[in-house]
C-alpha cells in the first residue's frame, strides 16, 4: 500500500510493545482489505499518556489499542466506555469517534469468539481458570457475562484467587465458583469440561514449565492456552497427547483485533472468519 497524504493512522499504545504482534495482524488486515490505513505502535511513560491521547485527538487517529500495564489507566482519560469495558475494567480498544474517544474491551470478545467458532457451547459448563492476574480477570468476566456452570480458579497467591472469585460473583451471581489450590487436590478434576492457562508458566523462556498436570482430568475436557509463544506449550502439547481438544492464544489474539477493526468500522463482521484464517496463516511466521 502507498502511503498517502490521506493515509488514516491507528496505533498501539503500551510499554514494552517491541514484542507486540498487533502492527503486523492490523497491517495484514489493511492489506487484505486493500484499505489506506496504517497502523503504528507507540512505547509510552505512563506520564506520557494524557499528551499522547491529546495528539492523537489533534491528529484525528482513527482509532488506536491499548496493552500492557496502561488498560487500566487509561480509562480516566476517555471520553466515555462501553458496558462491557466498565465491567471488566480495562480498555483494549479506543475509537475516535467525531473526536470523543470511546473505549472498549475486545480481549473478552476475543477470548469467546474461539468457542463460538468451534461451536462449543460454554454455557453449563464448568471452568478451572489456572492464574489470577489481569489475563485471568479478562476471561473471567467474559465468562461470568456469558454465564457458565462453575468457575473454579487456581492461583499460586491465594490473596489474588479471592479478589478474583469476588469480582465474579459481583458481575455474576449465579456461577458457582470456589477457589482451589495449585495441587488441585480440593477440585472435582472429572467434572472439569474447560481448562484455561493464564499464568506465564509455559511461555518463553519458561517453556518447560507446564502450570499443572492433566492426570485425573476427563477425555472430554478442552485445554486452552493463552499462550502463542511458543504455539504448543508443554500444555498444550501433554493435552494433545491425551486427545483432548486444545486451543493456544492466537486465536484470542487475532479474534481480539478483528474485534477491533469492527468496532472502528473498517471491517464488515460477515468477513471475520474470512479474515481470521488468512491471518492466522502469516502470523507463525512472525513468532521467534
Ligand atoms: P497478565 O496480565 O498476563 O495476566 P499478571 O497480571 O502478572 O499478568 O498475572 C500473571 C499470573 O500468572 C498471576 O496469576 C501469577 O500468579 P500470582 O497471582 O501468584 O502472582 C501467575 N504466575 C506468574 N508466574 C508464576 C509462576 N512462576 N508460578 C505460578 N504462577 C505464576
Amino acid at each position: 500500500m502507498e502511503i498517502r497524504w490521506n493515509t488514516k493512522l491507528y496505533c498501539l499504545i503500551g510499554q514494552p510493545i517491541n514484542k507486540s504482534l498487533s502492527p503486523i495482524i492490523h497491517n495484514n488486515i489493511f492489506k487484505t482489505l486493500n484499505q489506506n490505513s496504517i497502523y503504528l505502535a507507540f512505547n509510552i511513560e505512563e506520564d506520557e499518556i494524557k499528551s499522547t491521547i491529546d495528539g492523537f485527538k489533534a491528529m484525528g487517529v482513527g482509532g488506536f489499542n491499548v496493552t500492557i500495564p496502561y488498560k487500566k489507566s487509561i480509562i480516566k482519560y476517555l471520553d466515555d466506555i462501553s458496558k462491557e469495558a466498565s465491567i471488566i475494567g480495562a480498555v483494549n480498544t479506543v475509537k475516535n469517534h467525531n473526536g470523543k474517544l470511546i473505549g472498549y474491551n475486545t480481549d473478552s470478545g476475543g477470548f469467546l469468539q474461539t468457542f463460538y467458532d468451534n461451536n462449543i457451547d460454554i454455557k453449563n459448563k464448568n471452568i478451572l481458570i489456572i492464574g489470577a492476574g489481569g489475563a485471568a480477570y479478562a476471561i473471567a468476566s467474559s465468562l461470568a457475562m456469558e454465564g457458565v456452570n462453575s468457575i473454579n480458579i487456581a492461583n499460586r497467591t491465594l490473596e489474588n484467587s479471592i479478589l478474583l472469585e469476588r469480582n465474579i460473583n459481583k458481575i455474576n451471581n449465579e456461577i458457582m465458583t470456589k477457589v482451589v489450590n495449585l495441587s488441585l487436590n480440593n477440585l472435582n478434576k472429572k467434572k472439569m469440561d474447560i481448562i484455561i492457562n493464564t499464568t506465564s508458566l509455559g511461555m518463553y523462556p519458561l517453556e518447560n514449565m507446564a502450570p499443572l498436570e492433566l492426570n485425573g482430568f476427563s477425555s472430554n475436557t478442552v485445554v486452552y492456552d493463552i499462550i502463542y509463544k511458543p504455539c504448543e506449550t508443554r500444555l498444550i502439547r501433554d493435552a494433545k497427547a491425551r486427545e483432548f481438544k486444545t486451543f493456544n492464544g492466537m486465536s484470542m489474539l487475532l479474534n481480539q483485533a478483528i474485534l477491533s477493526q469492527n468496532i472502528w468500522g473498517n471491517l464488515d463482521k460477515k468477513i471475520n472468519i474470512e479474515i481470521f484464517k488468512k491471518i492466522e496463516g502469516i502470523l507463525p511466521n512472525y513468532i521467534e
